[in-house]
């Protein structure tokens, strides 16, 4: 298939409206001037995946992944950007125009299929080396036997062996007719310069050799281990990253293991080639090999083509955790569930599948699984002296960074009361530290969408007016922020909880659409959609409470049975109108009495329609709460109506006529103001202690909380503009 020529690919990314392409899969709901649903990529309770129509992008605000509708797509329905261009087209009915392709990409689609070929050939050769000449048999085979592999292991990793001899394999594929350009590009062969001449050499001499295949089963690559034992050899020489082979993509006895790990629906991790075929051999076949490099993103990905479950095995404990910590920790992030298995002291995965029965093996899988997490805190706190609190607080750190990498919130509160237990640490000191550390995942996450997006708009989609970036969602502020502890947020959190039962359906500002037409807001909307924009909860649970059961209010019974209201009351101004009409002209003034006396009754029914209506508003709401049939909001609800919480007096500034119901949308951004305020000095609050406790070796560390912290003043200056002189700074 060829390549789609750019004028299609622009009238594809033009068409794609973002709103239309994420609907076929997410379920969006308005949300201001954006869109809102259930992200598509994790599994979440309340939506975080957010979609900008103006911008044409999306993005998930707790796991970051989104973009533009071809973004979308590719990541999505793991496709590549051909692949989701083709996907849009047939959606957009748009045809494609294939582009002819140049003579550099041709060539570009035959270097690869050359550099396979050569693979190809070379696996060949290394196999009958391996079955047909003496020093394979002597030497190789021997050892393989050594090893305790089977040959029905040998056939199916395909393994070889390279001829100890200087380019016994480059005069092979010579003779074959290859030529010197892809045996280089593969790495087959290495390049030396003598007398100024270039000479060619076999990379791999004396080796067994492990073929590295890709997910569909082409040869890559190559993994040599020598037969010697002399020290100052490398135990492995691998395959060069190359045009064919990217290191970051691929893992070992994935081609071999997929079927099994979809099957089992769990990939079991190890870390060496011997690892993974001793495994196979004692029946377990659902195992790949990372090859001694950290797990990275793409290989992630991989695996979850098939299972999100992964256990990882180690050989060894609190140093094995502390050396895969970054391989755990994107494991979570990447959404996966992870187990972990310790061996037996002194064993490693090959070692314990050759000294044990397949039956073994499989019941000890099977009985010593453990969640990571859990055994993490027992491994990392058991090396941990009690009397050293640094040392303690470390761990405490390392294992909070780590459980701030699960998205699911129901998750890591588990792993929270699990920790405050193992550790006998209140969880309401964990807690702040963790959000700090969710923060700065979400600030890492933005930063990487941005940086991606930016990307984007410069190479292909370079026509979307994503990339510009105004500014407003660069700072960390105005990332989400989380709740954090609840109750020095209460008062903030009563005074709009007290605003919602009073006023919560109470019209109190109007918006102007793009149309011009004009959509009225009620306190319950402008206070949801705030709170929204920042990803705000209500911490304290009956608050919270009152704020689901008004906005179940709002879009439940209450504009019917307005409307109903709303006609009673037409009728009786009507009544009121005639009767009044009656009486002016029974009092038998002038012309000019009467049409003052006219003005005067039908302003005083105006402020009567008015008032009935607030009344209804008002009353609906307060009753239907202070009735709920829910404890926790009919007790609230009364608690807030009873005026415990009396007007602070910083809002009484119109004196004696102050109306609170008419200042109701400046009353409530004072109070999300306030809200906002104590989460950043909170915020700021545990950065400083943070930046106090740290390493003063640890610039850069320093260096990212400083910044952070001037982040959070810089916006806290902002929220003390909006706030006037009234704002409450911290004491220090
Ligand atoms: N590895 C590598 N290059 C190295 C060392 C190790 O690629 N220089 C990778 C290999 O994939 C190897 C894995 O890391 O399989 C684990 O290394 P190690 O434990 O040293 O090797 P084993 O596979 O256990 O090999 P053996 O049992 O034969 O010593
Ligand atoms: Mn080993």
């Amino acid at each position: 298939m060829g390549r789609i020529d750019q004028d299609t690919v622009n009238r594809i990314i033009d068409a794609a409206d973002i709103v239309e392409v994420v609907s076929d899969f997410v379920k969006l709901r308005r949300s201001g001037a954006n869109y809102k649903g259930l992200c598509p990529f994790h599994n979440e309770r309340t939506p975080s995946f957010s979609v900008n129509k103006a911008r044409n992008i999306c993005k998930c605000f707790s796991c970051g992944k989104g973009g533009s509708p071809v973004n979308f797509i590719m990541e999505h329905e793991q496709m590549s950007f051909q692949e989701a261009l083709r996907y849009l087209a047939r959606k957009y009915n748009i045809e494609i125009v294939e582009k002819e392709l140049s003579a550099q990409e041709r060539q570009a689609e035959n270097d690869r299929e050359a550099m396979l070929a050569v693979n190809d050939f070379a696996l060949k050769n290394f196999r009958h080396n391996l079955h047909d000449t003496a020093d394979g048999r002597n030497i190789a085979l021997q050892y393989f036997r050594h090893r305790g592999l089977s040959d029905a292991m040998i056939e199916r990793f395909q393994l070889g062996y390279a001829l100890d001899m200087p380019s016994a394999l480059i005069d092979a594929a010579h003779e074959a007719g290859y030529v010197d350009k892809y045996l280089i590009d593969t790495g087959l062969a290495g390049v030396s310069e003598r007398d100024g001449q270039h000479r060619l050499y076999d990379r791999f001499r004396g080796r067994v050799l492990f073929p590295i295949h890709t997910i569909s089963g082409r040869v890559v690559g190559f993994g040599g281990r020598t037969m010697r034992s002399d020290k100052n050899l490398a135990k492995y020489v691998n395959s060069p990253e190359s045009v064919i082979y990217k290191k970051n993509l691929e893992l070992y006895g994935l081609y071999q293991a997929k079927s099994a790990i979809a099957r089992r629906d769990k990939c079991i991790l190890v870390e060496g080639y011997l690892d993974v075929i001793s495994m196979h051999q004692a029946g377990v076949e659902n195992v790949v090999a990372s090859s001694g490099t950290s797990l990275t993103e793409g290989q992630i990905r991989a695996i979850r083509r098939f299972t999100n479950n992964v256990t990882v095995i180690y050989d060894a404990d609190a140093a094995g955790i502390k050396a895969s910590l970054r391989g755990i920790k994107m494991l979570l992030s990447e959404n996966m569930n992870v187990k972990t298995l310790l061996l037996p002291a002194g064993d490693d995965p090959d070692s314990f599948a050759q000294s044990h029965s397949a039956g073994q093996v499989e019941t000890y899988l099977a009985e010593n699984e453990r969640d990571i997490i859990d055994f993490m805190v027992e491994v990392l706190m058991r090396d941990v002296n009690a009397n050293d609190p640094m040392a303690r607080a470390k761990v405490v750190n390392t294992i909070l960074e780590t459980i701030a990498c699960i998205d699911e919130p129901v998750k890591r509160q588990e792993y929270i009361s699990l920790c405050s237990r193992l550790m006998s640490i209140a969880e309401e000191v964990l807690v702040p530290q963790l959000n700090i550390f969710i923060a700065g995942r979400y600030e890492e996450a933005e930063k990487n969408i941005q940086r991606e997006m930016a990307r984007a708009s410069i190479s292909d989609i370079g026509k979307e007016e994503g990339g510009k970036n105004d500014g407003q969602t660069q700072t960390s502020p105005d990332r989400p922020l989380l709740d954090l502890s609840g109750n020095k947020l209460k008062p903030f959190e009563a005074m709009l909880a007290r605003y919602l039962v009073r006023y919560g359906l109470l019209y109190i500002i109007n918006v102007e659409n793009d149309d011009k037409s004009v959509t009225p807001l009620t306190t319950f909307d402008v206070i949801q959609s705030e709170l929204d924009i920042d990803n705000i909860v209500f911490s304290n649970a009956e608050y919270a409470a009152v704020f689901k059961a008004v906005g179940e209010l709002r879009h439940g019974s209450w504009l019917a049975d307005r409307d109903r209201r709303l006609a009673e009351i037409e009728s009786e101004v009507q009544t009121k109108l005639e009767e009044a009409r009656e009486q002016i002209r029974q009092s038998g003034g002038s012309m000019a009495q009467i049409e003052r006396a006219e003005a005067e009754v039908s302003l005083s029914l105006k402020g009567f329609r008015e008032h009935a209506v607030n009344d209804f508003d008002m009353q609906y709401c307060q009753s239907h709460l202070i009735n709920s049939p829910d404890d926790l909001v009919r007790a609230t609800a009364l608690d807030l109506l009873v005026d415990k919480y009396t007007l602070s007096k910083i809002y009484a500034k119109g004196g004696d006529t102050y109306s609170e119901h008419d200042n109701m949308y400046e009353l409530v951004q004072k109070a999300l103001c306030e809200l906002r305020n104590s989460l950043v000095t909170d915020l700021i609050a545990n950065l400083t202690r943070e930046l106090s406790a740290l390493d003063p070796a640890d610039a850069d560390a320093a260096l990212d909380l400083l910044r952070r912290i001037a982040d959070y003043k810089s916006y806290q200056q902002r929220l003390a503009g909006a706030l006037g002189d009234r704002i409450i700074l911290p004491r220090r």
